[in-house]
């Protein structure tokens, strides 16, 4: 992993330079080049997967490749999508306008037809961040029925999805983070201030959890690992709320205020499952006239710029960096390898980075 986010921080003056044209990146055409399934050289055939290995052989820069993310306007999954393109021509020799990128609008039943064009217009592969990651089943499906193997990204398949790529054979596969760890790790930061988030002194933390879209395994994971290793560092716990934010800045913001107007000064800490909610939790939280890190703390997760620039200024308290470059390359990486017809697990993990004020400083310089 050290190794990989290396590489990653070492193309970051590239990224930043994609990143500013992020919409040029969405769009490249499905039109132009073909890709047939030629130069197949029967590596795969013969094996029980023999039938989803169409794409075996198939060169890189011939390649068709069919991306949907389930939402563009995601901040996060605005620069996971920017790398994951970047990396992809820049890197490993895909022709830009063999790949197609389209954006879900949150909206499984347009993401599913989506996928059908794909498989119309005969992709070699594709690479998906599914809107609800309870349709992987049915999507796995009909690509492997076309012969198109899938990379999973960003929400995780259950373990009973996976298992079953690994039974049948399946050109199939996920990669991702553990959103334990992420959770573990935002409890541990608050664990590890002064008071172990207790700030009022009666014995327990009382929080408020903004939690993403709830069907999601990430938001799940945050939300009861975050309170989890508060409690295992020897804390009790309160909650004085939970409300979905699904991600989403605004509805953060939302949230916090009328927490804020109902609980006042109970509130000891907010916690978040993404930084986008974080983000508008600050809003809040600042409109109150409360100070973050003295009468209030706040955590996130993904380490956008903006929240690492707000733990570096005192004014968060942490986050976790999801780490967009990881996990943009190794689905690239895994793309690759369906099309050299090679193996892959089935589940495919990076790591988290706890960021806090001693280290956010360099995080900041790795990540702008
Ligand atoms: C990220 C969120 C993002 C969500 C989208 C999560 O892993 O932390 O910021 O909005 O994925 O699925």
């Amino acid at each position: 992993m050290k190794k990989k986010l290396k590489k990653a921080f070492a193309v970051l003056m590239c990224v930043t330079f994609v990143a500013a044209m992020t919409t040029g990146c969405g769009g490249g055409s499905s039109d132009s080049g073909s890709a047939k399934s030629e130069g197949t050289d029967s590596k795969a055939a013969g094996d029980a997967a023999a039938d989803a290995a169409d794409a075996a052989g198939v060169d890189v820069k011939d390649a068709k490749v069919g991306i949907s993310i389930y939402q563009f306007s995601d901040n996060f999954m605005t620069l996971y999508r920017t790398e994951l393109v970047r990396y992809m021509v820049d890197e490993l020799g895909f022709t830009e306008g063999n790949i197609t990128v389209q954006d879900g609008k949150n909206d499984q039943a347009e993401q599913t037809n989506q996928i059908n064009n794909f498989i119309t217009s005969g992709v070699n592969v594709m690479i998906l961040n599914l809107v609800q990651s309870s349709s992987a089943p049915q999507i796995t499906d009909m690509c492997n029925d076309a012969g198109i193997p899938v990379v999973y990204i960003n929400r995780q398949p259950d373990e009973t999805e996976s298992d079953r790529w690994e039974s049948e054979g399946i050109k199939a596969t996920y990669i991702g983070a553990d959103a334990k760890q992420s959770g573990i790790y935002q409890g541990e930061e608050i664990a590890e201030t002064e008071n172990k988030g207790d700030i009022n002194g009666d014995g327990k933390v009382s929080y408020i959890m903004i939690q993403g879209d709830p069907e999601n395994i990430d938001a799940q994971n945050r939300t009861d690992y975050s309170i989890k290793a508060l409690e295992e560092a020897g804390m009790k716990t309160e909650e004085l709320l939970l409300q979905r934010g699904d991600w989403d800045q605004v509805k953060g913001q939302q949230i916090t205020q009328d927490a804020l107007t109902q609980f006042g000064d109970k509130i000891e800490v907010v916690f978040c499952n993404n930084d986008a909610m974080a983000l508008g939790a600050l809003q809040a939280i600042q409109a109150a006239d409360r100070k973050v890190n003295e009468d209030i703390y706040l955590v996130g997760v993904d380490a956008l710029t903006d929240a690492v620039q707000n733990i570096v200024d005192g004014k968060f308290t942490g986050t976790v960096f999801n780490d967009y470059f990881g996990q943009a390359q190794g689905a690239a990486d895994l793309a690759v390898k369906f099309l050299n017809g090679e193996e892959v697990d089935a589940v495919n993990m990076v790591d988290y980075i706890k960021v806090t004020g001693e280290n956010a400083e360099e995080i900041l310089e790795k990540i702008k």
